[in-house]
């Protein structure tokens, strides 16, 4: 399952040596309506593609969208040993790879990542798939692509609040990885004028961390479960917000979930509370807060006990001694988790 990952200095060059490195007999190029405005033309000199342009956001990562790119390929003659070059934030890599991995019984796929979120998670470590039945990446599979290209150039236009969630997941990287990385995040100028060199090395690092955790454990039988750090409470968030009709980006919810989980690691795990005070005092500067009362903490709760991480309807955890120091496959019960909300509250 070993998956390349390039941080880019020139992406055209790059993407033809990477191309060169993968003989296929024809080549199909997955844009969404906006990368196809915005980032195809990038690659236009160097490849010649037959480009698949499906509708831009979370909601059309469907079936029928799925299936429209199939047809596609279908139509376009790809055969097994075609080539997909996924380009796109988190939507266009899940989808796309899916298609890829299921097209004919699978073919190669390349990932060129636009956003901060998909450079940094979606789209390294294998994780493919579609919405279903109303739930998020119910039908997928894990299936690595031959190579991501990860260009940090493509941040520069990326508006605020998608830079702001992708370094969520940064953030969660540093605080699983080491007390260094943690506090350069911490340290890091992500909301005023952005230094995109310096942005560039410390994305270079937190590819790292998440490469390290999936080479030891592709398919999430244990290590792996600590990228989901944030996202049992994270998920929850993002759900209620969604029934609201008021959805938050996706990073956004994991740094709320980080402030939840990091209570629930000082009471559970020991983790230092002042560490805990840092982390959540930069996630209230930088992405305020998520509006709910205590008539919501039932719902909440609900929504935890179908997260798919989860066995036999038990709330599962992953948590941290000390930055760097995680504990996997926690639980807690409704009490402890109500107090959460209550702290949660009070604190942000
Ligand atoms: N996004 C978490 C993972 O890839 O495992």
């Amino acid at each position: 399952m070993k998956q390349e990952v390039i941080l880019s200095r020139a992406l055209a060059t790059d993407l033809n040596r990477v191309v060169q490195q993968h003989p296929s007999d024809q080549l199909f190029l997955l844009t969404d309506e906006q990368t196809h405005r915005l980032c195809a033309p990038l690659l236009s000199p160097v490849i010649t593609a037959r480009e698949i342009v499906i509708p831009a956001g979370d909601v059309h990562k469907t079936v029928d969208t799925l299936a429209s790119v199939w047809q596609t390929l279908s139509n376009g003659g790809a055969t097994r040993h075609s080539l997909l070059i996924n380009l796109g934030g988190g939507m266009v890599t899940d989808l796309g790879g899916f298609a890829a991995s299921t097209f004919k019984r699978g073919i190669a796929y390349i990932n060129i990542p636009t956003t901060l979120l998909a450079m940094v998670d979606a789209a390294v470590g294998g994780k493919t798939g579609i919405n279903f039945n109303g739930l998020k990446n119910e039908v997928g599979v894990f299936s690595p692509a031959a190579c991501v290209l990860i260009d940090t150039g493509f941040l520069r236009t990326l508006d605020r609040p998608n830079l702001l969630s992708g370094y969520a997941e940064m953030l969660k990287h540093g605080l699983i990885s080491s007390e260094a990385h943690w506090a350069e995040l911490l340290n890091f100028e992500i909301a005023g004028n952005v230094d995109y060199d310096a942005l560039k090395t410390i994305v270079g690092r937190s590819v790292q961390v998440k490469e390290h955790i999936v080479a030891q454990d592709p398919l999430e039988q244990g290590l792996r479960k600590a990228l989901n750090l944030g996202h049992t409470v994270g998920h929850a968030f993002e759900s209620l917000a969604l029934s609201r009709r008021q959805p938050v980006l996706h990073g956004y919810a994991v740094a709320w979930g980080l402030v939840c989980e990091l209570y629930l690691s000082t009471i559970l795990t020991g983790f230092p509370v002042e560490k805990m005070r840092q982390t959540v005092g930069f996630v209230k500067e930088h992405y305020g807060a998520f509006d709910f009362d205590c008539h919501r903490y039932d719902t909440l709760y609900e929504l935890m006990t179908h997260d798919k991480k989860n066995h036999a309807g038990i709330i599962n955890f992953t948590l941290l001694k000390d930055v760097g120091d995680m504990s996997l496959d926690h639980t807690a019960d409704k009490k402890l988790i109500f107090e959460m909300f209550d702290f949660y509250r009070e604190t942000m």
